[in-house]
């Protein structure tokens, strides 16, 4: 750790948010702001902020035309590079097409594809025709797949001619605003769709970016929540403030580096820090098309030269159980910075990464929510390891708790515990949920945005997860509603109710259990189970859907019906059945999330 704690801190944190403070730490939250809006290069002559401008025109019209922007690793080890000017060139064929298609700003561009290069040049396109993108977990199954697009109202959908017949054909019709499917690749395009490389050849290779304010959306990023639909989170062209200069901070990114982020961007981290952050730089992208694989991800690390590492605590504890030997056996001297996001970052995973990479780990906290990241163990700051870190400058946190009276209240003492919250106006926060407006407002107290986990913070302003305080599962790094689980299970005519919640897990963090009660007649044997575990699967993908299923006779329930997963998550683990659910209520326990 002698790396970290050498470093000077830079930017000292103010220490409280005590009213008498505030004036200072105003001025300061602005000034970070101001000095993050300048570095932005802004769109010619007409102004305005645009993502694809920012994180390509402005560097294939510079000196790092010729740079590698992104190099792709298929799946057989083919390598794929993009330069700067390559990448601009690619995506103003994608924004041509949009408009030759008759796409207009605002209207949105989905796409269903892993980890590959057509995902990120959609991505540019669709922003330099000031059109909404939104990329979906290719692993998702029919029935998430086809809420999401209908909730985002999905007009263009690129996607594989596999997935497409596998997961969306049969849903078509239920799906009246998606005009056009473009799918990738050589295969021929299923009725109905059209050859994605058969738009991109007739496609101009120039195009223009229009004015674009930088308060117009860019992006819907989905969540999920304890009820309900999943939640469309929107983000504006002016989240790429927060992801470069954060990126900057939080993992010591510089234009030129070779840099990893391995999360899918199928999630919010793989298109803030997978694609806008780095690109914003002037950094090299490696996307690996890949899955998961220890001796793969070294090879990855050695044979690209990494310099910067962005990862998950989940495939951390995974290379720590193939063990430390293994590491020893790559050359992994050019990763200069690594840090991690989604999940708990144990003080174990801390110290083992200095072993085996040289380096340690370095905890970052956020949500889909807000954008970028808020609190890290970031450069300059002395890292303590187990804890998330402290807010990052320009981002002011608080822990509130419920006061004597009833409301909200921020709590000052040192090693108190609360709900995490935010001070609203940052530029990456989010702009709504899409036709959610009761779910969205009942994310603030006033202009604090609550966070919906619960955290303490030590003596020196050092933030500790403790954990949700909602039943939302996160298991290997993604946000499971468990609501949306129960439905799917409930579908089955076996099924009368279905309670799903997180069981602990030492790898993933968490499992998705479900609790079913069946209809008379019905029993769980193990047909009945492989049928249900199938039906899950079949429909919601295997990321999504429950590893166990377990009958019960009742399923324990508030007055008014509502399935109470804590007690349920509690009866099963031999916790005390209060105990998860006192830490603190306030409004992310309501009905409407
Ligand atoms: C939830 C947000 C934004 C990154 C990808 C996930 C949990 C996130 C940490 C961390 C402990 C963390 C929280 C948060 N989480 N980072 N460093 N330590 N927990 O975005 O899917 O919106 O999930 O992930 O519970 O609320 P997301």
């Amino acid at each position: 750790m002698k790396h970290d704690t050498e470093i000077r801190d830079e930017h000292p944190q103010p220490q409280s948010l005590l009213s008498d403070h505030q004036d200072v730490s105003e001025n300061r939250v602005t000034k970070v702001w101001e000095d993050a809006w300048q570095a932005l290069d802004g769109l010619p002559d007409t102004g305005g902020v645009n993502i694809a401008h920012e994180t390509v025109v402005r560097h294939a019209q510079s000196g790092r035309r010729n740079q590698l922007a992104l190099r792709c690793l298929d799946r057989n080890g083919h390598i794929e590079d993009f330069s700067y000017a390559r990448l601009d060139q690619r995506s103003n064929r994608f924004a041509n097409l949009l408009c030759h298609l008759g796409v207009a700003p605002g209207e949105r561009v989905f796409c269903v594809l892993g980890r590959v290069p057509d995902l990120f040049v959609a991505a540019l396109g669709c922003w330099k025709n000031r059109s909404v993108f939104c990329a979906l977990f290719a692993a998702f199954g029919p029935e998430p797949l086809r809420t999401r697009l209908e909730i985002g109202q999905a007009r263009v959908l690129v996607t594989t001619a596999q997935i497409y017949q596998r997961k969306i054909a049969s849903q078509r019709d239920q799906l009246p605003g998606l005009d056009f499917v473009l799918i990738t690749g050589d295969d021929t395009p299923p009725e109905g769709t059209l050859s994605l490389n058969t738009l991109m050849d007739d496609a101009n290779d120039c195009f223009t970016i229009e004015p674009t304010d930088a308060q117009e959306i860019a992006l819907i990023h989905f969540t999920s929540g304890t009820t309900g639909r999943p939640k469309g989170a929107l983000h504006a062209h002016a989240a790429v403030v927060a992801h470069r200069s954060t990126a900057q901070l939080a993992l010591d990114l510089q234009p030129g580096d070779v840099y990893w982020c391995t999360a899918d961007p199928g999630w919010v981290t793989g298109i803030s820090y997978g694609l806008i952050a780095p690109l914003a730089l002037g950094a090299c992208i490696i996307l690996d098309e890949g899955d998961f694989d220890v001796q793969r991800w070294y090879r990855v690390l050695q044979d690209q030269g990494v310099n910067v590492w962005y990862t998950a605590p989940t495939a951390l504890r995974m290379m720590m159980k193939y063990g430390i030997e293994v590491a020893r056996g790559y050359d992994l001297t050019a990763l200069r910075f690594i840090a991690s996001v989604g999940e708990p970052l144990h003080k174990e995973a801390v110290v083992w990464s200095e072993a085996a990479f040289g380096r340690v780990v370095h905890d970052t906290w956020w949500q889909t929510e807000t954008g970028a990241i808020m609190i890290a163990n970031y450069r300059g700051l002395k890292l303590r390891p187990g804890s998330m870190g402290q807010p990052l400058p320009g981002i002011e946190a608080a822990l509130f708790q419920l006061g004597p009276e009833g409301g909200l209240q921020p709590v000052q003492a040192a090693n108190a515990r609360g709900q995490l919250a935010l001070r609203s106006g940052w530029p990456s926060q989010f702009r709504g949920y899409i036709n959610e407006d009761a779910r969205y407002h009942a994310c603030f107290a006033g202009d604090w945005y609550l966070s919906g986990d619960l955290a303490r913070r030590d003596d020196a302003g050092y933030y500790w997860f403790i954990g949700r305080a909602d039943d939302v599962i996160k298991s290997a790094g993604h946000l499971i509603g468990p609501f949306e689980v129960e439905q799917t299970l409930m579908a089955h005519p076996a099924v009368l109710e279905a309670g799903v919640v997180g069981m602990p897990d030492p790898i993933v963090g968490e499992t998705v259990k479900a609790f079913v009660v069946l209809k008379p007649g019905f029993m769980l044997d193990s047909t009945l189970n492989r049928e249900l575990m199938a039906h899950a699967r079949k429909h919601l993908g295997p990321a999504v859907a429950p590893r166990a299923i377990e009958a019960r006779d009742d399923l324990p329930k508030t007055r008014s019906g509502k399935i109470m997963r804590r007690v349920l998550r509690a009866r099963e683990l031999g916790l005390p059945e209060g105990d998860v659910s006192t830490i603190l209520s306030g409004p992310l326990d309501s009905d409407s999330n």
